[in-house]
């Protein structure tokens, strides 16, 4: 038969088989083998190309030269399968590996269209061996079992972001995308975005997101003290209702340099000039000044204003990493408490009374391996127990090495596109049970926007184009050279200007 891609030799096993080929098949391919009444999906994951007669004892080229006179290229494909399951028994792996010498044959598009083709699911490509069959994945495995994006830069993770949250706008569905880089408020073919000004009101604060943007460092104890005193004494006043519209951080600081003057007693005590509280003070008037686009004393509760069936977007391009962090820090603990409270107590009236997907940009700041951040806490909290509470997570970042392992491990989903680093590769090896030590190899050789798909969102493996977005194209790369260039002429045209001006002003050039 002509479809025969190659035969199983050697001693085979119940997931891999080995095989040899004349035929140049692709890795990533499905193909397909027949025995004991089972049609056995695998996928071609590695390959290499040999000669029986020009071996590694041949040190001559001269020899080489002859020989390939006489045999033309008569080259082998020695290659190893990895077994996906039976398809006629809902993809269970077989239970007797295949016999040496059994055919392997393409998997038919009918089988694999069947396969990819689900209910509820998110179109994400084509496989890249097989162009007419679209791979389409579990959208509530996705957002349950949460969904990690990983690439080097400039391999296709944002254009694949915004792939993914069109296909959740289909559905109606709320994302939350925290934009690193200002680059989603794009038109989705299913939804609008929607800007979420990044603002908070100090009072719902809590004191560790609120410490934070005061930059009190850990070990200043005093400062700490003081600064935590005052927090307690301003969401009394505010609760109690004395505040009359002084705001939170003001009055933080009136008590503050009441105890500095000695006007007022710091718990019964006078501790007038201490030099601790004036650091504290000024770290307040630096807080003030240094965010004063993200705090404000009369924003309501920021989850309120997420909208279903939108991209919402919380626009963090133009704030420091202290903010992004406790911005992202306060939406996520906020969601996390909300949403318990509505599903576990049945309680409506919250300002969240739905499921929320968030998508972190940059994960390994935001969560970053070697350091405490509160923003890292409440997303490993919700990788953990979000499923539960209806919150999904999607983790994007170019580094994976960086970013907190536990967060990383609870994504169970993942789509990889090229990725080079050697370490970066071994991480997501070690993140994800399914990702086997032969596709790692493939991840340096993926082109721009091809992707490795893996979890329990796809059935099988599969190697994907991901679908271009058409809203726009992502973070081109600058022409530099043009820009340069453009410079250039524009202060020549300029000069030529200005010496025109004068020469027709009558005078000397
Ligand atoms: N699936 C795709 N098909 C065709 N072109 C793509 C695809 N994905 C990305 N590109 C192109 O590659 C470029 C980089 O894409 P993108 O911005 O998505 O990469 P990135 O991984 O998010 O980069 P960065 O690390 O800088 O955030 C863009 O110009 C985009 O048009
Ligand atoms: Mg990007």
């Amino acid at each position: 038969m002509s479809n025969i891609i190659g035969r199983c030799i050697g001693e085979t096993s119940l997931v891999e088989v080995s095989f040899i080929s004349k035929e140049m098949p692709q890795v990533g391919e499905y193909v397909s083998l027949k025995y004991d009444g089972k049609n056995v999906l695998g996928m071609i994951e590695s390959m290499v190309r040999g000669s029986v007669s020009i071996n590694d004892d041949i040190f001559d080229p001269k020899t080489i030269e002859k020989i390939k006179e006489i045999e033309g290229d008569d080259h082998y494909i020695r290659g190893t399968v990895r077994i996906l399951g039976d398809i006629k028994n809902n993809l269970r792996i077989p239970r007797t590996p295949a016999p040496p010498g059994t055919e392997i044959i393409p998997a038919s598009q009918d089988d694999l269209q069947k396969i990819f083709q689900k209910k509820n699911s998110l179109s994400l490509g084509t496989l890249i061996s097989q162009e007419n069959v679209e791979v389409k994945v579990d959208l509530e495995k996705m957002f349950s079992r949460h969904l990690a994006i990983l690439a080097m830069t400039g391999a296709g993770k944002s254009n694949t972001v915004a792939i993914v949250v069109d296909g959740i706008l289909e559905y109606n569905g709320c994302v939350v995308i925290f934009d690193m880089h200002s680059e989603y408020n794009i038109n989705f073919k299913h939804g609008q975005s929607k800007l979420i000004k990044p603002e908070i009101n100090p009072l719902y604060m809590s004191f560790s997101e609120i410490k934070r943007l005061a930059r009190i460092s850990k070990g200043a104890f005093l400062q700490e003290r003081y600064f935590w005193e005052a927090y307690k004494m301003a969401r009394a006043e505010i609760q109690n209702g004395d505040e009359k519209n002084r705001g939170f951080i003001r009055i933080m600081k009136e008590y503050l340099e009441g105890w500095e003057s000695g006007k007022l007693l710091f718990r019964g005590q006078d501790v007038e000039g201490t030099k601790q509280i004036v650091d504290v003070i000024n770290k307040m008037g630096d807080l003030e000044r240094r965010y004063s686009s993200i705090i404000n004393s009369s924003a309501g509760n920021i989850l309120s204003k997420l909208e279903l069936g939108k991209a919402n977007l919380v626009d963090l391009g133009s704030v420091d990493e202290a903010a992004a962090e406790v911005i992202v820090s306060h939406i996520l603990r906020n969601a996390l408490q909300n949403n318990k409270k509505w599903l576990k107590e049945k309680n409506d009236d919250l300002p969240l009374t739905h499921p929320v997907f968030f998508v972190l940009e940059e994960a390994h700041i935001l969560a970053p391996k070697n350091r405490p951040t509160d923003s890292k806490l409440w997303i490993s909290r919700i990788a953990r127990e979000g499923r539960k509470f209806g919150l999904g997570l999607c983790m994007v970042s170019q580094s994976p090495k960086s970013i907190d392992p536990d967060s990383l491990s609870q994504a169970n989903n993942m789509i990889i596109l090229r990725l080079v680093e050697p370490q970066d590769q071994r991480h997501v090896q070690t993140a994800s049970e399914s990702l086997s030590e032969d596709l790692v190899k493939q991840l340096p050789s993926l082109n721009i926007g091809e992707a490795v798909v893996l979890g329990l969102m796809s059935r099988i493996p599969a190697l994907v184009k991901i679908e271009e977005h058409k809203n726009k194209e992502f973070g081109q790369d600058l022409e530099v050279i043009d820009l340069w260039k453009n410079h250039k002429e524009d202060k020549q045209k300029k000069y030529e200007k200005e010496k025109n001006d004068v020469i027709n002003m009558g005078g000397d050039y």
